[in-house]
């Protein structure tokens, strides 16, 4: 099969702009993909952010006007990873423009702005949006939900996902836009890491139908630009507590996202248990998963057990590493690239795929109806 070649545009070439253009680079480690990507072009309004696209032989275009990259025809995807108040202008011309869009998360500042992109998604026939989300692709994270679908748990009695840092305990580090509500949104730590732990529960279809949320605020200064003091007006941590319904039976479903996690990196975890069975994953030991069964052990008898098993290489899409070798942080990048320009060309299959836009906006009524709950101290109906 002889690859498509589609040249591809990063806005933003903070940290995530320069993750994805680093992942693309191990692009050759997929197997049989119908896509070649190649980055031609890169915008940041920061001229010095520019410099280490250099590194990358294929970028031919630096613009600090992002309107640059939408004009020009060349140009067949873009990848926009900009602060969360910039989410609706750039991702409704990008969509105007007719250009395929791998949007950042959380998709829109909150439940209007996100509601708006969507509206521009309807406006323009033929356009092809998703919303980034690499953590599934843990192969981990794809064991799980084979599990969860082989109807293996049984009668279920509850599941659990989370993400989990630790990066603000320390008080002393400076403000940034990730950490004001003006930029960041309201929801706070909800539309920074909440479209991490929802993918999968939305993707089983466990759209809760009831929220009881705990939010916290926890360092509610930090040092701005000039040493001073300055309001870190953001939640930090968010535990919500939610009813969702797994073939016909109702269970409860805690989703936590924290940014003060003592001791956590990235933690991305999720369990689910039930009757039958239970699974659960977490990038903290990226090999392992874990199954629960009964089982017949050698002199003792039937005994419950939670077993372990190493997950190896293979994600979604097949790639040239080692099946047993292990899988990190950029292989999800990767994984996730795969998938979205594959289902771009129609050829994804029933491979579980990218969020999608509907999902990305049913975060966001979940993130508002959480900070009702929290402002309520009480349980909020979706
Ligand atoms: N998927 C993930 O795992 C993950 C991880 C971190 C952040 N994110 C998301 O990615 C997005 C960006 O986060 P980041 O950590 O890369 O931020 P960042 O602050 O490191 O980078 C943002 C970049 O955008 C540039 N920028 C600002 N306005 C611009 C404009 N009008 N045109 C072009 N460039 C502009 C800035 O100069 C900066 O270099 C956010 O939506 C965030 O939630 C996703």
């Amino acid at each position: 099969m002889t690859a498509r070649e589609v040249n591809i545009g990063i806005i933003g070439g903070g940290l995530m702009g320069r993750e994805i253009a680093a992942a693309l680079q191990r692009w050759p480690a997929l197997i049989d993909h119908p896509v070649r990507p190649r980055l031609t072009a890169v915008c940041d309004i920061d001229p010095a952010a520019l410099d280490w696209f250099d590194e990358i032989d294929t970028v031919t275009t630096k613009a600090t006007d992002y309107r640059d990259l939408l004009s020009d025809s060349s140009i067949d995807v873009v990848y926009v990873a900009v602060r969360h108040d910039l989410h609706q202008g750039i991702y409704t011309d990008v969509i105007a423009s007719g250009k395929a869009l791998l949007a950042e998360k959380p998709f829109g500042i909150d439940a209007a702005a996100a509601g708006a992109i969507l509206e521009e998604i309807a406006a323009e026939p033929g356009s092809f949006v998703r919303c980034s989300s690499e953590m599934p692709f843990f192969p981990g994270a794809q064991w799980a939900i084979d599990y969860v679908r082989s109807g293996a748990l049984g009668t279920i009695v509850e599941a659990r996902s989370s993400f989990l840092h630790s990066s603000d305990v320390d008080v002393t580090k400076p403000i940034s836009w990730k950490r004001q509500a003006r930029f960041c949104g309201e929801a706070g730590v909800l539309n920074d890491l909440g479209l991490h732990t929802w993918h999968i529960p939305l993707r089983l279809g466990w759209t809760p139908d009831q929220i009881y949320a705990v939010l916290q605020n926890i360092v509610p200064e930090r040092p701005g630009p000039d040493g001073v003091l300055v309001p870190c007006d953001t939640w930090d941590n968010a535990v919500l507590h939610c009813w969702a319904t797994h073939e016909g039976v109702r269970f409860p479903l805690t989703v936590a996202t924290k940014r003060i996690d003592p001791g956590e990196k990235n933690t991305w975890e999720f369990e689910a248990v039930g009757l039958g069975g239970g699974v659960r994953f977490s990038t903290k030991n990226p090999k392992r998963v874990e199954v629960f069964t009964m089982a017949d052990i050698p002199g003792i008898g039937r005994e419950q057990a939670w077993q372990r098993l190493d997950a190896g290489s293979r994600s979604v899409w097949p790639t040239v590493t080692g099946p047993n070798f292990e899988f990190g942080f950029s292989d999800s990048i990767l994984q996730m690239w795969a998938v979205f320009l594959a289902e771009r060309e129609g050829l994804l299959g029933h491979r579980f795929g990218t969020a999608r836009p509907e999902e990305a906006v049913i975060t966001h009524e979940i993130y508002r109806a959480a900070l009702r709950s929290h402002a309520d101290g009480a349980a909020v109906r979706l």
